[in-house]
């Protein structure tokens, strides 16, 4: 079992990376508090009823999966829910699912009477590596993602990489460019490791430290945490344009053009082949750049963007927006 510990100024919390450790909730994160867990239509049934069997929660809220229940009208659902139920402060929230569900979820226990506990278990891999660490919490709103939100930390994050038995390639795959992005961000080994087959636990907990080291930084995303936006930007204006594809496969677009040129690019190159992740993008430069300037980062007329001096070494650059054509 590993259990890693996210250190930050106000807080910190466990983080226990271990097959099975969904059916012993209990052993990683303990309370007297009531439960309620939020989950989605997505996450197999037999995995909702493992949770609530050991938790015994005062409700489960079910929604539809998919991006459009990051919305304004679900948190209200979710709220009304809680209120007509009579939820108490002393609650905590379990997000069970993605990173949907784990953003949504974040976002209601900020804002609950001004804050109560949550805690994640990521099913998928993308959430296991990425947004279920950092406490990061939003919802979307006309069509902006992630434009409201706050920075509100999980309790305890409980990763059961079991979960990913029934989760289809494609959705692996999707993880799998997170995993890529931080190991070209931050492990120069692990990058190269990755050549070749490594257990899921351990792929999961590479990923993580370093993530775990970035936040710890800047948890509050205002330098450092930007590195893990590399591939980010062109992957934002491709999501958007292209609803088709998911997340991770925008990643690996946008961390496929940025790496034009550059040495680490036959190591990219052999990565993406490697998880699957050869996508081709079929939209143009224009469209593409036209996104891009509507992009929440944008200050003024520049752009800070993460890029790789070596394999291992990430770094932000501020560029004139119309630079980022150059990648595109
Ligand atoms: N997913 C990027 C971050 O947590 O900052």
């Amino acid at each position: 079992m590993t259990t890693l510990t996210i250190n930050l100024p106000q807080t910190s919390y466990p983080l226990t990376i271990e097959p099975g450790s969904a059916d012993n909730v209990l052993n990683y994160y303990q309370t007297n508090n009531c439960f309620v867990m939020i989950t989605d239509e997505g996450v197999p049934p037999s995995v909702v009823e493992r949770i609530q069997k050991q938790l015994n929660p005062v409700t489960t809220i079910t929604l539809p999966s998919g991006e459009s229940t990051k919305s304004i009208e679900t948190y209200h659902r979710i709220v009304a829910t809680l209120l007509k139920q009579n939820i108490s402060k002393t609650t905590t929230l379990v997000a069970l699912g993605g990173g949907v569900i784990g953003d949504l979820t974040g976002f209601v226990a900020s804002t609950y009477y001004r804050g109560i506990n949550y805690i994640q278990i990521p099913t998928t891999l993308l959430s296991m590596v990425d947004s279920s660490i950092g406490g990061k919490t939003a919802i979307n709103m006309q069509n902006v993602k992630n434009v409201v939100g706050t920075f509100h930390h999980p309790s305890a994050v409980i990763i059961d990489p079991n979960l990913l038995n029934t989760l289809p390639n494609r959705h692996i795959a999707n993880g799998m460019a997170e995993v890529i992005k931080m190991a070209l961000i931050g492990d120069a080994d692990f990058a190269k490791a990755l050549l070749n087959d490594i257990p899921i636990p351990t792929l999961i907990e590479r990923a993580i430290r370093i993530k775990k080291q970035i936040v710890e930084k800047d948890p509050r995303d205002t330098h450092e945490r930007h590195l893990l936006n590399h591939g980010h930007t062109i992957a934002h204006a491709i999501e958007a344009l292209e609803p088709n594809l998911l997340h991770g496969e925008c990643v690996a677009i946008g961390m496929k053009k940025m790496a034009k040129g550059e040495l680490y690019e036959t190591l990219l190159d052999d990565l993406l082949t490697k998880y699957d992740l050869t996508i081709q993008c079929t939209l143009k430069k224009d469209q593409l750049y036209n996104h891009i300037l509507h992009d929440k980062k944008i200050k003024h007329d520049t752009l800070n963007i993460a890029l790789i001096k070596n394999v291992g070494k990430g770094y932000i650059k501020s560029i004139k927006i119309e630079d980022i054509k150059s990648y595109l």
